[in-house]
């Protein structure tokens, strides 16, 4: 139990899980929404693409219109009493997608055609960064609505541990780039005029007519969104750089945990966002309190065969232990004067049931007080 890390936990409103692909930022989320949920805040966890069996202890399913509130069951088996509360939600970018559009849109006909058009309807995801905007833009609506005392927000995979933040400006990037410009309505003046023939007549044997014509519908309509869609975003990072935020690393035990970490905390800081703690997950460094075997392990009277039983053991345990102590090596070097490094060990598949997330949640919180 790290008590800092609670303290960092339970008083901030937002707390960000980053890191790189499949370390466990999904998971962690859960679990620290559990355990400030049983410390008694109203939590919200966005969680991205859990796994069927934690989305199955969550409650959640993709498409709900709405955070899902978990059943009064499960939040007593999760040790969860008033007024605390823990609600979860599945983003569905697609779903985040659509509303905003239907937002943004400047009338109502234009957001239906944008949602009509076949190359939004099959191209959202080809949109560099759209996953990661939904998860910016869900974030956004739910800190300002204040239903929640604490919002977790869960990133998606992406090499890149920050891509989420960074995608609406490559999204523009995308959007403004030659070739999509050239989708847009033609612009007045002759030379222009005959460029602009030109374009369409290569556009429309390239992609055909009908696919040509929605591209320029789909362009013209996302190009007129963009400045708000970019403005939200610039309006997010800052509210993120508010000092009731802060950003978990997560990361694993392998050697380029150290250069993840590093390279993270390089962004975070020219972003100037806060960087919380580091998490480091499946770690044997959280095992480092355990029982070590000895003498007291014998009966009263052993026998030869105790005795060379309790040598194997040792010698299996301090192999172990030396391992632990790598690892415990490692959290030194991740942490820092003021960065906090925690880890956390590794629970098999029962990590994605309620009694899995309360240890990981107790581990990184503390037990809440009765
Ligand atoms: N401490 C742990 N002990 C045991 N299993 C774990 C632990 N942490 C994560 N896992 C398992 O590892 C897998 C990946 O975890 P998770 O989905 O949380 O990672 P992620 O960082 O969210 O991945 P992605 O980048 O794909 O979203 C899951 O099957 C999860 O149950
Ligand atoms: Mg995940």
């Amino acid at each position: 139990m790290t008590a800092p890390l609670r303290d960092l936990v339970l008083r901030r409103r937002i707390v960000v899980c980053a890191g790189t692909g499949g370390v466990g930022k999904t998971t962690t989320a859960a679990a620290l929404a559990l355990g400030a949920a049983r410390h008694g805040r109203r939590v919200l966890v966005l969680t991205i693409d859990p796994s069927r069996r934690l989305a199955e202890t969550l409650g959640v399913r993709r498409n709900t219109p709405e955070p899902v509130l978990l059943d009064p069951d499960r939040q007593e088996r999760a040790g969860i009493a008033p007024p605390g509360s823990l609600s979860a939600w599945m983003l569905d970018p697609k779903q985040v997608s659509d509303a905003t559009v239907r937002r943004l849109a400047r009338t109502p006909a234009e957001a239906e055609r944008l949602l009509a058009n076949p190359v939004y309807r099959h191209g959202t995801e080809m949109i560099a960064g759209m996953q990661e905007y939904t998860a910016m833009e869900a974030l956004h609506g739910f800190v300002e609505e204040g239903r929640y005392d604490l919002v977790i927000l869960d990133t998606p995979p992406s090499r890149n541990a920050l891509n989420f933040l960074e995608a609406p400006s490559r999204l523009a990037e995308f959007l403004d780039g030659r070739v999509f410009r050239m989708m847009l309505a033609p612009e007045p003046g002759r030379v222009r005029g005959t460029t602009r023939k030109l374009v369409d007549a290569v556009l429309a044997t390239v992609f055909g007519e009908q696919l040509h014509g929605d591209l320029q519908v789909f362009f013209g309509s996302f190009a007129g969104m963009l400045a708000q869609l970019n403005g939200n975003a610039q309006r997010m990072r800052e509210r993120l750089r508010e000092d009731d935020t802060t950003f978990l690393l997560v990361t694993a035990p392998a050697r380029e945990a150290l250069t993840d970490a590093r390279a993270f905390e390089a962004r975070i800081r020219e972003l100037a966002l806060p960087l919380g703690a580091i998490l480091l997950n499946r770690s044997l460094a959280a095992w480092a309190d355990r029982p070590f075997p000895g003498p007291h392990l014998l009966p009263p009277e052993p026998t030869p065969a105790h005795r060379s039983a309790l040598d194997k053991l040792v010698a299996l345990a301090e192999r172990e232990q030396r391992k632990v102590e790598a690892e415990l090596a490692l959290l030194d070097e991740l942490g820092g004067a003021d960065t906090l490094a925690v880890a956390i060990p590794d629970l098999g598949t029962g990590i994605e049931d309620v009694p899995g997330l309360v240890a990981v949640a107790d581990r990184l919180l503390g037990p809440p007080p009765r």
